[in-house]
């Protein structure tokens, strides 16, 4: 039973969440986006009672997956082979519940998505059109989507590519990039004929706009909404559904050697092709019956394919469902940058797990509270420990362990009788009781942050409850008030042990076996109650739900990211730009000479400075040059050959007279390198 649809039609729902790219592992941004709101509202439907399927797999197919393989010299498999692992392993570590994880390089996925195909195209579904694509004469090959890169028309960026700019997010023909560049061989790319299969969205904008500007609107989120009323009102375009390249799912179209289906094509009827995999015969109900809810979970870059492209394909067919909502989430930053795959910059969930093992509950809980949902968010590890440290282990964990404590020391264990309950744990028992819905409110209608913040209100409660109360006081001298306030506040453990388990389940099992509760056949609507446990109902050995996280740990991820940016500054580095041209007459006025350093320190007082005496083949004259940093062993200069100039006005520095200037190269970190003729020249002599 669901609260907002109370007598609503729906009797199963179809979840899915997008397909992950497998090309890289997942990380938190994919996880906060998309996995973890996912999660938790299968797992609350599942609490409900209700027929649910929850739908994942790995999106094998793609230009950026063959672009990688070609670059380590492996194949398109060996590629999909590693990530798919990695990726459904971090899956299965922090609990994402999915009841198939499947990829779309398997035999069931081609054949239904080529099987998808052939029925459109039978019945006349597609417009065939000849078109120019962009060719690279030298490599022999079509260059579709990411194969081809330029400069953005409409933002300037360099590096677009053929199907979208990911500076600004505009989506883009090859053909609307300027200076237009094969990313397989360099070249300039020439303009060719070839023939490809379109979908007419054009022809669906009557629908489309009424089923989702009229029909959604105020039910969809409002980032989704305007996204596809912006698309609508744009103007759609046909789709190209095929392209010329070897990895995917062929055409199923004689004489259509060489093509394949457009990835946005095959990858959504993945849904389709892994629910017939869960479900065998039976799949047909998950797409097609009028009381199944369908749900899509997806970040905000895949609002168009999942609004408006897949629905224009379930139509065309014409016997399936569309997706009942779409709750696209913005996206997460890393410590205030966007998060990068390429760049490195990401907290990735196979990495979180070798190094925080047995939190999983913690990322869970610090990305749900901060899901993406109305604007962009971000992560920060200080954050993350600050969530931990104050939330999870001072509110969550300190009751539960207060109060299963508690129940040893008086108790042995055992729930004590309730006894008589006054106005304060009546009106307790009232605020307990309006938990289940406002939490489950919150997650039908994809309010995640707001809901885990009500669970959190609830053991907020109980702290309160507890600290007000005192029963460590009071057991002295009212013991059956205190056995009322005991029973209450395990009644609220079990409360906890139910509500939390969409957000927390790892931490939901630990509850349920303190209390013992494992046998009990407990629904979410069974929560509310504070009649769960059973007087003289025992509780085992309480253990800590969460530990302290303490700054190394914190210190040490902040450090890798650090690395990181700097390892990626330097990748960025380029030289500066050549200056303005000079005469020679310019450079003739410059006195450069070679000398020999005799001495060597540091000023006092000025960690920077160096001071040099240098003998310049007419006497001795002193030079400062701010670059004690890089030689923290100035004596031992004493000796080499150094350059300067000779004719720069004396000047002082921290009371030192430098009398010219030394040469030193810049190298691409920012250190100074002092330049030295590569053989011993008599000092004084010239450099021209
Ligand atoms: N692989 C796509 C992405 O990461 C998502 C595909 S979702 C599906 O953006 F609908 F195509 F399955
Ligand atoms: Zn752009």
């Amino acid at each position: 039973m669901t609260y907002t649809e109370k007598d609503s039609k729906y009797r199963r729902y179809t979840v899915t969440s997008a397909l992950p790219y497998a090309n890289g592992p997942v990380h938190i941004g994919h996880l906060a986006g998309v996995y973890v709101p996912a999660d938790v509202y299968v797992r609350y439907l599942r609490a409900q009672g209700e027929d649910v399927i929850f739908i994942g797999g790995s999106d094998e197919h793609g230009v950026p997956i063959t672009i990688k393989a070609r670059k380590e010299g492996v194949t398109p498999q060996d590629i999909v082979d590693r990530y798919h692992s990695i990726i459904k392993e971090s899956f299965a570590g922090l609990g994402i519940s999915f009841d198939i994880y499947s990829r779309t390089s398997c035999e069931e996925h081609h054949r239904t998505a080529s099987e998808y195909f052939s029925k459109l195209y039978n019945e006349g579904k597609f417009i065939e059109k000849e078109s120019e694509q962009y060719y690279d004469e030298e490599a022999g090959q079509f260059l579709a989507d990411r194969y081809i890169t330029g400069t953005c028309p409409h933002c300037g960026n360099e590096h677009a590519y053929g199907d979208q700019c990911e500076a600004c997010g505009t989506s883009l023909a090859a053909t609307d990039l300027i200076n237009p560049k094969s990313a397989l061989s360099g070249s300039k790319p020439v303009l060719k004929t070839t023939k490809h299969w379109f979908l007419p969205l054009d022809k669906d904008e009557p629908w489309l706009r009424q089923w989702i500007l009229e029909g959604h609107k105020g039910d969809w989120k409002v980032n989704v909404y305007g996204q596809c009323k912006s698309w609508i009102d744009a103007g759609l375009q046909p789709r190209a559904v095929t392209r010329d390249l070897e990895w995917g799912v062929k055409v199923p179209v004689e004489g259509a050697d060489g093509k394949v289906l457009y990835v946005w094509f095959d990858a959504p009827i993945g849904y389709i092709s892994f629910t017939k995999q869960l479900k065998g015969d039976d799949w047909e109900r998950w797409w097609k019956a009028d009381d199944t809810k369908l749900v899509h979970f997806i970040g905000k870059d895949n609002i168009v394919f999942h609004c408006i492209i897949f629905p224009s394909m379930l139509h065309a067919d014409g016997s399936y469902i569309l997706p009942a909502n779409v709750p696209a989430n913005e996206f997460l930053n890393l410590e205030g940058d966007k998060i990068s795959t390429s760049r490195n910059w990401a907290v990735w969930a196979h990495e979180y797990l070798a190094d925080f093992p047995g939190k999983q509950d913690v990322l869970r809980y610090t990305l749900c509270s901060n899901t993406p949902e109305t604007k962009d968010n971000d992560f920060t590890w200080k954050d993350f420990q600050l969530k931990n440290n104050s939330e999870l282990v001072a509110i969550l964990g300190n009751f539960v362990n207060r109060t299963l404590v508690l129940t040893q020391k008086f108790y042995g264990g055992a729930v004590p009788a309730i006894g008589d309950m006054g106005g304060e744990e009546k009106e307790l028992a009232q605020e307990i009781a309006t938990y289940p819905e406002r939490i489950g409110r919150s997650i039908e209608t994809y309010r995640f942050r707001e809901a885990l913040s009500e669970m959190m209100n609830l053991a907020r409660l109980g702290n309160k409850y507890l600290t007000d109360t005192e029963p460590w006081k009071l057991i002295k001298n009212d013991p059956a008030r205190t056995a009322t306030v005991m029973n209450l506040s395990l009644q609220i453990c079990a409360n906890l042990a139910i509500l939390c388990e969409p957000f927390l389940p790892f931490t939901a099992t630990k509850m349920r076996r303190m209390l013992c509760m494992e046998g009990m056949p407990l629904r979410w609507t069974d929560a509310g109650s504070v009649a769960l446990l059973r007087e003289g109902h025992t509780t085992s050995t309480p253990e800590l739900l969460f530990e302290k996280i303490e700054d190394t740990a914190i210190q040490a991820q902040v450090d890798r990211l650090a690395r990181t940016k700097e390892q990626n500054e330097q990748a960025a580095w380029r030289p500066a730009e050549v200056k303005p041209s000079v005469t020679i007459d310019d450079f003739g006025r410059m006195d450069i000479r070679v000398g020999t350093i005799e001495e060597c320190a540091k000023v006092p007082k000025a960690d920077k400075l160096l001071r040099f005496l240098i003998n310049d083949g007419m006497g001795k004259r002193t030079i400062v040059s701010g670059i004690a940093k890089y030689y923290p062993d100035p004596a031992a200069l004493v000796g080499r050959q150094v350059c300067f100039i000779a004719n720069f006005p004396p000047r002082k520095l921290k009371g030192v007279e430098s009398q010219g200037m030394i040469l030193s190269a810049e190298d691409k970190d920012g250190r100074l390198v002092l330049l030295q003729p590569s053989d011993l020249v008599a000092p004084g002599c010239s450099v021209g």
